[in-house]
This record gives C-alpha cells, sequence and structure tokens, in this order.
C-alpha cells in the first residue's frame, strides 16, 4: 500500500528562495539570511509536522510493502553484486559484500527515494518534492526526482560537504543553504512545505522509504545461500527496518544485526527507553550515522525484530576502511564500513566460522577525509608511528640515525629537526620523525633498537 501524503498545513507566505542552480554556496547562504524576516521566525517557532512519521501513529512497515517496492524499482535502482571478500581470512568468518556504494550516487538510499517519488501522485509530482539533508538522501532525492522529471529542493546546513552540495546541483536540484546543523534545515524545510505545497520526503523514515531501503534485504537473501548474520549500519533506521521486515519474512532464522557508531547511539537509547528519544551525538567518521533519533516508524517496525544492536569506535570506523581499500579496492564511507568495523572490532564472537553478510551502503567520503581515515587506520595498525630522538648535531649524527632506521626497513615519511629548543646541549640537534612500519611488531622492534641506541628517545604508537 502506498504510504498517504499529509496535506501541508496552511501558514503564512514566505519570502521567495532563489534557485541555487546557477549560483555558488555563498550566495545561496547570502540570500537566504536575507529573508529572516518576521513571516519566516513565525514559521520557524511552529513548523510544520510530518504526518507520516507522527510518534503517536507509528506506521509499521510490512514484508508486503518490501516486495512491492522490489517489483516497482527494479528499472530505476541497480541490483548490486553480493559478493564473497578476501578480508574473510583475517576475519575467521566467510564475509559477503553487498556492494550498495556501486548505486549510481554511491549509496543505497536511493532504493527508497526511487519507490517513493515513484509512488506519488501525479498533481504531487508535478508540484515537486522536498527534503533536509546533508549527505546521501540529498543525492538520491536531487538524481532520482531528475530522472522522473519531478521538481526537488534540497535545504541543507552550512557545514555541508561541498562536493555533495556541487553535485545535487549538478543534478538539477534547487538547493538552499540554511542552519548550522540538520536539525535547522529541517525547519526550514518544513517551512517551504506549507508556503510552496510540496511534499517532504524524509530520508529514513518515510514509509516508502523504509520499503524501498527493504529491497536491499530481499536481494541478499535471493544473492548468498544460507546466510547466517547480516549486520545493518543505523542512523535514523530506515535501512535495518526495511532489511529486517524483508529478511525475517523470507529466513527467521538469520540474525540480523545493527550497528551504530559509540558517539552517536540513537538506536540503543531508544531500545533503552523503549521509544525513540533525543540523544547527545558527537561528530563521527560515519557521520552518515549522526542522527540524534532513530524514526518513529523505523523504530516502531524494527525493535523487536532486531537480534542485537553493537557501538564501534572511530579507530574501527577508521581501520575497516584501511581494510576495504587495502583488501577489497572499496571506496566506501564511515557509515558505510560500520559494519565491518564491528566484526574487525570483535564485537561479534559468535559469527567465527559463519556466512555473515555486510552491506557497504555509501562510496560518499569527502577524499581529504579519507586521507585521514587512512592515515588514523595505518596509525591505529602501528604502521603509522611518530618519534623523537636527540642525536649529535656533528657531521654524520642525523644520516647515522636515517642508516638505522632503513636498515631496519622502516621507511620514514617525514623528518624535521630543531637546535634552538634543545637548552641541555648546544651541540645536540632533536629529530622529529613520522615513520611507516610492517606492522606493529615491527613498529615494537624499532622503538627498542632506538632505545638501545640513543639516550632520548620518545615514541608514540596508537594503542591497540
Ligand atoms: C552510507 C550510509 N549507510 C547507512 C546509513 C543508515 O541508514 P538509516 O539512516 O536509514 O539508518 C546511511 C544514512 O544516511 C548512510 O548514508
Amino acid at each position: 500500500m502506498p504510504a498517504e501524503q499529509p496535506a501541508a498545513a496552511k501558514t503564512d507566505t514566505l519570502p521567495k528562495v532563489q534557485s541555487t542552480n546557477a549560483t555558488s554556496n555563498a550566495e545561496v547562504t547570502d540570500r537566504c539570511s536575507s529573508t529572516s524576516d518576521v513571516a519566516v521566525q513565525k514559521q520557524l517557532r511552529s513548523p510544520y509536522t510530518d504526518l507520516l512519521c507522527n510518534p503517536l501513529k507509528p506506521k509499521i512497515i510490512s514484508f508486503h510493502n518490501v516486495s512491492a517496492a522490489a517489483y516497482r524499482i527494479k528499472e530505476s535502482v541497480m541490483r548490486t553484486p553480493c559478493t564473497l571478500s578476501h578480508i574473510s581470512e583475517i576475519a575467521g568468518m566467510e564475509i559477503y559484500f553487498k556492494k550498495e556504494y556501486l548505486q549510481y550516487t554511491g549509496s543505497f538510499k536511493e532504493r527508497g527515494v526511487s519507490y517513493t517519488l515513484l509512488m506519488l501522485p501525479e498533481d504531487k509530482r508535478r508540484r515537486g518534492v522536498i527534503t533536509a539533508s546533508a549527505r546521501n538522501h540529498a543525492l538520491a532525492l536531487s538524481y532520482q526526482g531528475s530522472k522522473m522529471d519531478i521538481p526537488v529542493t534540497v535545504v541543507m546546513p552550512s557545514n555541508s560537504p561541498i562536493m555533495i552540495v556541487q553535485q545535487c546541483k549538478v543534478y538539477g536540484a534547487q538547493v538552499v543553504i540554511r542552519g548550522d546543523n540538520l536539525s535547522e534545515a529541517k525547519d526550514y524545510a518544513m517551512a517551504l512545505v506549507s508556503q510552496r505545497n510540496l511534499t517532504y520526503i524524509n530520508g529514513h523514515d518515510h514509509p516508502d522509504i523504509i520499503a524501498g531501503h527493504g529491497t536491499v534485504g530481499l536481494e541478499i537473501v535471493e544473492q548468498v545461500d544460507d546466510v547466517d548474520a547480516i549486520i545493518v549500519p543505523i542512523g535514523g533506521g530506515g535501512l535495518i527496518a526495511g532489511t529486517v521486515v524483508a529478511v525475517k519474512a523470507m529466513r527467521p532464522e538469520i540474525t540480523v544485526i545493527g550497528v551504530e557508531p559509540e558517539r552517536c547511539p540513537c538506536f540503543t537509547e531508544a531500545l533503552k527507553a523503549g521509544r525513540p528519544v533525543y540523544t547527545d551525538i558527537s561528530t563521527s567518521l560515519a557521520d552518515g550515522l549522526a542522527v540524534p533519533s532513530v524514526g518513529v516508524n523505523a523504530f516502531a517496525t524494527s525493535a523487536k525484530l532486531v537480534d542485537k544492536v553493537v557501538k564501534v569506535s572511530e579507530e574501527m570506523i577508521a581501520i575497516a576502511i584501511l581494510r576495504l581499500v587495502e583488501m577489497e579496492k572499496a571506496i566506501v564511507e564511515g557509515a558505510g564500513a560500520a559494519g565491518l568495523a564491528a566484526i574487525l572490532a570483535g564485537l561479534l564472537p559468535e559469527l567465527k566460522g559463519k556466512r555473515v553478510v555486510v552491506p557497504l551502503c555509501g562510496g560518499n567520503i569527502d577524499t581529504t577525509v579519507l586521507g585521514r581515515c587512512l592515515e588514523r587506520g595505518l596509525a591505529v595498525d602501528g604502521r603509522l608511528v611518530k618519534f623523537s630522538v636527540t642525536v649529535s648535531d656533528r657531521p654524520g649524527g642525523i644520516s647515522d640515525l636515517t642508516r638505522f632506521v632503513s636498515d631496519i626497513g622502516v621507511s620514514m615519511k617525514d623528518i624535521i629537526h630543531e637546535r634552538a629548543w634543545l637548552k641541555r646541549d648546544v651541540f645536540s640537534v632533536q629529530v622529529k620523525v613520522v615513520a611507516e612500519t610492517r606492522d606493529r611488531e615491527h613498529a615494537v622492534l624499532l622503538e627498542k633498537l632506538l632505545r638501545e641506541r640513543y639516550e632520548q628517545v620518545t615514541f608514540n604508537m596508537a594503542a591497540d
């Protein structure tokens, strides 16, 4: 059954927000701030509510909804491969990756978006849709909307990644930069809903979004025989809700495990409280999962079906991103790598020897963030270390150190030397080095040999 759309609440007139297709971010932000008149402020104090995501009347999505979605979206969304990974060997279990990062806009979000847009009646399609999102949902809505000739407005907070803002514009969406965070952007989007008679599409809790996302679960069961467990990252809960409904209806014996960052545990907190609750979150490498409250429909649909939820550290997310690059040749964002992070962190020992499917849900990672993740991952692995050594300032002092280090098979990445700050001895120089080792044992050996040879050594290696 298609989810019924609420009528827009009657509100005051908002100033017109300019289309941003041909403008820069700075221009867009300026224009929006200049619209901060009484009407906008009034609306932002009593924002329109999304009646499809009503805490008093949560909707439970059924297997029928997910299978209807699978039928409707088969032409518009890719059936991604689900293949055995080399990482199986180091993890001690048979790991299959469902490669959702291969979708056109780089994430599974196109599934729910495509189904939701296809289910909209003609008049709503003509008027257009709106959402607040800084990431994958914004991209998916912009792209699928343009394919179906549906006008799309995306309200994005000012800290949204530039790459995503630009890409939404390339897909033809009207981008409005508004608010310092997603919640402020959403309030503004809600105000525009009433002003322009648009349809708001919640990225993790609209019932058709959840049904569409559930097609990931249907495909996994079709693609891999005898699956023991599926590990699903949780942000607002739409993906796990659709997936668990599909999987448990077809194969109730499959274990479905949710993963969220330690810094954003909104599903864990909702389970404790018995309902979605506002949760304090902090920034995470898995920014797609940084949602302060799980969706009401998502929670009502999945809370009783999900077998277990675990929380992963930032270090393990970085390691998972690194392993995926090195061993799977896959560029996956933090949110998409969270399932693997849970396995590598040893949080799921009961899955040893089992057949486990991990959706790699998205690949939209900023290149600078990717670089930092890889370095962080190498450091946590003990493969990137930092040390400083005080050596003689006489000719040969520094070259002696570099030769010594290279003889151990360690590669220097950065080296600087300082004289001015050494108080004790004007004939010494302090050399600071960042170096790459084979593994943690190699780093431990390096530290031991440096300490045997030099009197003053400080050595930094990330803890296990
Ligand atoms: C790459 C990626 N994985 C997983 C999720 C979690 O999905 P949900 O918010 O439906 O729980 C998101 C959410 O944005 C995401 O972008």
